[in-house]
């Protein structure tokens, strides 16, 4: 017999189903609440509700697990490459040899992008935040492929995610050379996927680039350990974006928005900057751990902690090797990292941070890297970007491919009641 939940409202008893995951998560299904009984639910920031079925990620915030398509974290991170894991959570399998050999050389088809993009460009201040130009250029993707992807045919989709991937590496890149002024670069098809991003960004007509083997592995696995989080605020936004039917570029668009909020993926350039603060103020970094206890004080440590993950983000435990890798091997020298592991010390040996587990999360030490790889700060974000793509395409396909409805929450109204119209001669 299936599970059911029962609420009594105004002295009737409705039942509603309970399904259960393949993970043993339970959710109470009230899709017909409102038509039975006239009331809805209300849960603001949705820390309550589910807003779909999915077989792409499940993570136990308690746990603190994390799998793609059931893969572990870990393993997908210590064994497999990025695009072997934008492959499986798009699609939902690993990739064979020649899988892998396809979707590299389909997304090489689109690696060139359309110079007129550079005209839009152009359009923008050196200042802008790279966040606002990217979001701005991947909408705009949608003017130069106007035809709008029909997601029952396996081909469409097929090149669509290619040319997503292939346009939107590119294009983070521009972003960056833009503001420093620099040459814009092209996309070497005689490389791979993330050295590609690499020599895209830091390589100057002047000299040759080669890119460190340990700078690639490590922004690899940064990107993998970035891939896609369930249904998180971007991520959520990219679904609701789709749910109208407006194209993948124009919802990833959204998604890229939504990502730059500091509350989101704009933590880890705030986690610098904090960093960055600590050092300016003199660098006495228990001043600022007794101000971020001092409830009194608007200090807040940033890059500690998880709206999910209750006890650790298991991705801060494979990005904290990496950061140690990255700086032993380069030899780095910053005393804004010197200040980021003394801060990091402090937090996982001090009650007041265990008891609120507020540990170094992923944003903490993905700020660490992108410095030590000398990735500007305003561009750290995009970084999570370019990591949280293959999750916004495999989320917006399976939400499509699902057939589901317009997302339209409801609301529970507090203003006026009906109130008489007054002439401005009366007001
Ligand atoms: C993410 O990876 O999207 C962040 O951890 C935020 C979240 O999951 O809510």
């Amino acid at each position: 017999m299936s599970e059911v939940a029962k609420l009594e409202l105004d002295g009737t008893v409705y039942e509603f189903p309970v399904i259960t995951g393949s993970e043993n998560e339970k959710a109470i299904d009230i899709s017909k609440l409102r038509g039975n009984s006239g009331y809805i639910t209300i849960d603001p920031g949705f820390k309550n509700t589910g807003s779909c079925v999915s077989e792409i990620t499940f993570l136990d915030g308690e746990q603190g697990i994390l799998r793609y398509r059931g893969y572990s974290i870990e393993d997908l991170a210590n064994k497999a490459s990025f695009l072997e894991v934008c492959y499986l959570l798009i699609f939902g399998e690993l990739p064979n040899k020649s899988e892998l050999a396809k979707f590299e050389a389909t997304i090489r088809k689109y690696t060139l992008v359309n110079e007129e993009m550079k005209d839009i460009i152009d359009g923008f201040p050196k200042n802008a935040h790279p966040m606002g130009i990217l979001s701005s250029l991947t909408s705009a993707l949608t003017a130069f492929n106007p035809k709008p992807l029909n997601v029952e045919s396996d081909e469409q989709v097929y090149e669509a995610v290619c040319k997503t991937l292939a346009k939107f590496l590119v294009l983070s890149s521009w972003v960056h050379r833009k503001r420093e002024g620099f040459p814009l670069n092209y996309y070497d098809n005689s490389k791979g996927y993330v050295e590609n991003f690499l020599r895209m960004m830091f390589a100057i007509p002047t000299e040759e680039y080669k890119a460190d083997p340990v700078i690639v592995d490590a922004l690899d696995k940064l990107l993998i350990l970035h891939a896609d989080h369930e249904q998180n605020c971007s991520t959520s936004t990219v679904r609701v974006v789709g749910s109208s039917h407006a194209g993948l570029f124009a919802s990833i668009s959204a998604g890229v928005s939504a990502l730059w909020g500091p509350l989101h993926g704009g933590a880890n350039q705030a986690v610098i900057e904090m960093l960055e603060a600590i050092k300016a103020d003199g660098g006495d970094v228990e001043k600022f751990i007794a101000k971020a206890k001092d409830k009194d004080d608007p200090f807040r440590l940033m890059g500690f902690g998880h709206r999910v993950y209750k006890n650790f983000d298991p991705r801060a435990k494979i990005i904290k090797k990496a950061a140690d890798d990255v700086l032993n091997s380069l030899g780095v020298n910053d005393p804004v990292l010197d200040i980021a592991k003394t801060l990091e010390k402090a937090a996982l040996e001090d009650e007041y941070f265990k008891a609120r587990n507020l540990y170094p999360n992923v944003d903490f030490y993905s700020g660490i890297i992108y410095r030590a790889l000398g990735i500007p700060t305003e561009m750290f974000t995009v970084m999570f970007a370019i990591g949280r793509l293959p999750g916004w395409i495999a989320q917006w396909l399976e939400m499509r491919k699902n057939g589901e409805p317009i997302g339209r929450p409801r609301q529970v109204y507090t203003g006026s009641n009906l109130r008489d119209f007054k002439d401005i001669a009366s007001r």
